[in-house]
């Protein structure tokens, strides 16, 4: 699969973001080392620390289905800015696989590519 298919499938699941609240829509894509991808979106909560980001979305269904190795991420925003992480979600994908490339995305057909090792050096782990 190409950076720019996976791009497309976190577009398309930023279509299912529930967000009431920010109205920003945010959609990611994981790749697993087998493979296969899990989508996920943003899910807010009223009580608005209870937000799950669209990257954590598409890790955990990943991960429930047993999949812990990932090559790459791919995160949508219909955004002026580079959708790049938050450092939650920088720690929480570290956790699995701190070398993937992250994809980020904003407003038209642009991305950028990092290494999360690059966004998040040091991560915490014992
Ligand atoms: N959000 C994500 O889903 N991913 C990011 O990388 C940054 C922020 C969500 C959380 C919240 O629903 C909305 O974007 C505004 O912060």
């Amino acid at each position: 699969m190409t950076d720019r298919e996976l791009m497309s499938m976190a577009r398309e699941a930023s279509m299912n973001a529930y967000v009431p609240y920010s109205r920003f829509a945010v959609g990611a894509a994981i790749e697993c080392s087998d493979g296969t991808v899990y989508t996920g979106c943003n899910i807010e909560n009223a009580a608005l620390g209870s937000t799950i980001c669209a990257e954590r979305t598409a890790c955990v269904k990943a991960v429930s289905d047993g999949k812990h190795d990932f090559r790459r991420i791919a995160i949508y925003a219909d955004s002026q800015n580079w959708c790049t992480p938050c450092g939650a979600c920088r720690q929480f994908l570290a956790e699995f696989s701190p070398n993937m490339e992250v994809l980020c995305a904003k407003a038209g057909s642009r991305y950028v590519s990092y290494k999360l090792s690059e966004l998040l050096p040091h991560t915490f782990n014992y």
